[in-house]
């Protein structure tokens, strides 16, 4: 492994013998790409990879040279202005109009490790060995700014995470107008592009298409990473699936304004950029002003998008998620919000969190209402203290009954929000953001506070410390409930109001990390509404995430499929609530809503009390079993075998990292009568290994994976003998051990 510079040839290639990355300096002295993809054995010279020829009416760098246009060349992080047609990955705009730029290569260093990215979420590396890091530093002598360009390679990982950093160092006030994270020009176009899509409740929707000639693109500019597209695209080869064929994801390690596009010119060469999303965004680079992107990661897989998805899962579990649970089972959990929505008393919830221990579940989470004097979604948000005619005793009284109860216990707070019925709007009116004598829109009667501000960010901290500091709060639930309009900021002047979204995720980073600091043991769990800012940046800080509203466990099994992709079964907050479902109104049987959350940071959303006494005795035998296999089914190896995008059925599974235990869950949607014999192909067992099938008959790895398990569903979905008939939502988890 290593990352390797070819002085004579001014070539750069990093591989770790799964992936090589290569790039070269360009005979203009910008950086070009010649290949990402698997590993390639090093030389000395992959000049023949720069192909240059000469094409009627192209622009040309050099007079007298007809053959070096920046059209016809990949490169690493293309500017406008010479003879590139295609989208740039930076733009400056400069005092005197111009926004041409040309950034030469100057230097690069090669170090061991990674280093951190001030400010903001990244992976990283535990020790030196783990990982190298490439830095070229390129420069516009012109204007006096520095470009640096850094990739770092893992050992371990087909991965390159990289970003990039400018440096004012000239004499002038500039305008950084777009600052990519990544741009990567491959050869062609023969891909699919693959992004997750959806809404409110319908989070992460898998879409296919074809590349095309022209700009394809996913993108935020709602001010959080959003519910309708995710930072996270994949470019796969026609015909790869779960198992075979070459796919690259690329993922944006960001929770704001985002931008995935990609860029097919008419010679069929795919530019793919991503960053920041230049709509709306200009960031004043003033003289000794550094300007730094978020880092992107890029993973390859020669083996199907399985094989992509479990590398993102590791990396991103166990080498961005970071503090004490990090690697820990995580906590079943019960949360009040569908069981009372903002109808409770003290003693309401400890009789919901009473009915929850006896089953077995350890930490209870009191949602919304709890504070200042919120009964409805008109008022009390930014007032961080107990609402006393509710909870007379406060915070720290109804945490010390449920640590006298022998659970742990979890507050919600919507840190970023007011309402204007608060004292804390009374107080300060400005500290939304708005526009000066225009109307402020409102997202469930809710404003937005500028966190853009240091002194919004230390109030809130203040607020919350103070609770935090009292109570026994084991976990907190953090809400962002509505997207930002009206973008303005009191407190940026004119020239800097484009930096406004992207210093208040800032903020919001920075709110989070000293929260970390300060309350190390605390589990922090992000949401937006659900899923509106599942992201990367955020596991960062919040190791698992609210994944849509959408509760119902039909929808979530679209929902959990597609947010699989990326992201690790550890991050995916899944609850069994009631039925009717709130959302969707639809009846599951109380096994399927177990059978899909156990994919998942497993918990309940209801109050048990409600249910029969053999419903009870099911919640205890689900609670028993995650207990069991949280272990395998949160930090094993998770398998996509039948997508819910596709068919009828769903299935899916978790195997131990010793190949010893599988869980496979296998899920409905409608019945059939009389349908076909079914089997599906097991993956990532030991084929040596002989599994014994829900404690009974055993087969060995091989047959599993190659001829099926079978699952031909004539008789019952759960296969019990004191459930006999199958019928719509049916789910079953099969149980194997070696
Ligand atoms: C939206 C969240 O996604 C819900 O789980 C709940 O916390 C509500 N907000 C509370 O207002």
């Amino acid at each position: 492994m290593g990352i390797f510079y070819h002085s004579a040839t001014n070539t750069f290639h990093l591989t770790n013998g799964q992936i090589s990355y290569l790039m070269k300096v360009l005979p203009n002295g910008a950086l070009g790409q010649l290949y990402f993809g698997q590993a390639i054995r090093d030389r000395e010279s992959f000049d023949h990879l720069l192909e240059m020829k000469r094409r009627p009416m192209s622009s040309c760098v050099f007079e007298g040279d007809s053959l070096f246009s920046l059209e016809h060349v990949k490169q690493e992080y293309p500017v406008y202005g010479s003879t590139d047609f295609r989208h740039p990955a930076v733009e400056i705009l400069q005092p005197n109009g111009s926004r041409i730029t040309d950034f030469v290569y100057e230097s690069h260093t090669i170090t061991k490790g990674k280093p951190r990215l001030q400010g903001l979420p990244a992976t990283y590396c535990e020790s030196d060995d783990e990982a190298e890091t490439l830095t070229i530093c390129l420069q516009d002598k012109i204007l006096d700014v520095s470009l640096y360009l850094q990739y770092t390679l893992f050992a371990g990982y087909p991965v390159i995470a990289r970003n990039a950093r400018l440096e004012n160092h000239g004499k002038q006030d500039l305008h950084l107008t777009t600052a990519m994270s990544l741009s990567l020009d491959l050869p062609d176009s023969q891909y699919e592009f693959v992004h997750f899509s959806g809404a409110w409740s319908r989070e992460r929707h898998m879409k296919v298409r074809r590349l095309e000639q022209g700009i394809q693109s996913v993108e935020s500019v709602r001010g959080h990473s959003s519910h309708n597209h995710n930072p996270f695209i994949m470019l796969r080869r026609p015909g790869t699936d779960e198992v075979s064929g070459e796919v690259i994801g690329f993922s944006l390690v960001y929770s704001g304004n985002f931008l995935a596009q990609i860029e097919v010119d008419t010679w069929d060469t795919a530019r793919v950029t991503m960053g920041i999303n230049p709509f709306g965004f200009d960031w004043k680079l003033s003289p000794d002003g550094t300007f730094q992107t978020p880092e992107a990661v890029m993973a390859y897989s020669c083996q199907g998008m399985g094989n992509m998805s479990r590398t993102f899962h590791s990396l991103y579990r166990s080498r961005l998620a970071r503090g004490q649970w990090r690697d820990k089972p995580r906590p079943i959990l019960i949360n009040n919000w569908e069981a009372t929505y903002f109808n409770f008393t003290e003693d309401k919830l400890v009789s919901i969190a009473q009915a929850a221990k006896e089953d077995g579940v350890e930490l209870f989470v009191l949602d919304d209402g709890w504070f200042g004097r919120r009964t409805n979604d008109w008022t009390g948000l930014g007032d961080w203290e107990a609402n006393l005619e509710r909870l007379p005793g406060g915070i720290t009284r109804l945490a010390d009954r449920i640590d006298g109860l022998g659970m742990k216990f979890g507050l919600w707070f919507e840190p970023e929000m007011v309402n204007k019925d608060s004292d804390l709007y009374r107080a300060h009116p400005d500290w939304i953001i708005h526009a000066p004598g225009r109307r402020t829109s409102h997202g469930r009667n809710q404003f937005v506070l500028d966190f853009s501000r240091k002194e919004v960010v230390d109030w809130i901290y203040n607020a919350m410390f103070k609770i935090l500091s009292q109570a026994k709060v084991s976990y907190i639930k953090w809400d962002m409930n509505r997207s930002i309009t009206e973008n303005y900021s009191q407190a940026l002047p004119a020239d800097r109001q484009g930096e406004l979204l992207h210093r208040y995720i800032l903020g919001v980073y920075d709110l989070y990390d000293r929260l970390n600091t300060a309350f190390p043991h605390i589990l922090f769990e992000s949401c937006a509404s659900g899923g509106g800012r599942f992201d990367p940046g955020l596991l960062y800080y919040a190791p698992q995430g609210w994944t849509s509203d959408d509760s119902d466990a039909i929808e979530r099994l679209k929902i959990q499929y597609g947010t699989s992709f990326c992201y690790p079964v550890s991050s995916i907050g899944a609850h069994v609530s009631a039925v009717p479902n709130h959302q969707v109104n639809r009846i599951t049987p109380l096994s399927t809503r177990a059978n899909v959350a156990c994919f998942g940071t497993f918990g309940y959303e209801l109050d048990l009390n409600q249910l029969t006494e053999k419903e009870r005795e099911q919640v205890r035998e689900q609670i028993a079993f995650m207990k069991e296999y949280r272990q395998v089914l949160q930090f094993g190896d998770f398998y996509r075998l039948l997508s819910p995008f596709d068919s009828n059925f769903t299935a899916w599974m978790a195997v131990s990292q010793d190949k010893r235990t599988a869980l496979a869950g296998w899920y409905k949607t409608l019945n059939e009568v009389n349908g076909p014999y079914r089997r599906i192909k097991l993956q990532g067992l030991n084929p040596e290994y002989s599994y014994t099938i829900d404690g009974g008959d055993s087969r060995f790895g091989d047959e599993l994976m190659h001829v099926g398990l079978l699952t031909t569903d004539s008789a019952a979905g759960e296969r019990k003998p004191e459930e006999p008939a199958s019928g719509d939502f049916d789910s079953h988890i099969f149980v194997l051990k070696a």
